[in-house]
């Protein structure tokens, strides 16, 4: 009796602890959705999806598993005399480590199908590092 309890006891307490990161995941998901269409989706498409020559597909585009270039390029933008296009994406200098974060954590699971939280040190950390 005491033994059955205690499991019980202990696994409400996991469960309840992963729904907390379940939570705060889906959270992830829904901010960086919504920032992806305030930013993003104007030329990305609202799928993804690209527009033509233009603007790349996102969805399924490999890129995504290069967290440090999302990063990077997402914060600082593209130049149009850098661009495979000769299109310029425009940098992002105003958003919060926390909304790339989010906004990547978004890309990663709806776009590349591979759910994995990156954190706003991750961004912090990151960004040290993109090349000018
Ligand atoms: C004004 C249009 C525009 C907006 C807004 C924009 N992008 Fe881009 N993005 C581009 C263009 C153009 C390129 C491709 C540049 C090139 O040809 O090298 C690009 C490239 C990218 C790439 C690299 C794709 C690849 O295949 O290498 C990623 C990832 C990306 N954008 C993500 C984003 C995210 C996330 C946002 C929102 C924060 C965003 N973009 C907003 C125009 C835009």
């Amino acid at each position: 009796m005491r033994n059955s309890l205690k499991v019980l006891i202990v696994s409400v307490l996991l469960s309840g602890c992963t729904s907390a990161e379940e939570l705060e995941y889906e959270q992830y998901l829904v901010n960086g959705e919504i920032l992806y269409k305030q930013r993003c989706a104007n030329c990305h498409g609202e799928k993804g999806e690209g527009l033509r020559n233009l603007y790349p597909a996102l969805a399924g585009n490999a890129v995504l598993g290069n967290t440090s270039q999302v990063i990077c390029l997402i914060k600082n933008g593209i130049r149009a005399d850098q661009a495979q296009s000769k299109q310029a994406m425009p940098p992002n200098p105003e958003l919060f480590d926390l909304d790339i974060a989010q906004l990547v954590t978004f890309l990663k699971d709806k776009y590349a199908g591979k759910p994995q939280k990156v954190t706003a040190n991750e961004v912090k950390e990151i960004l040290l590092d993109c090349a000018p």
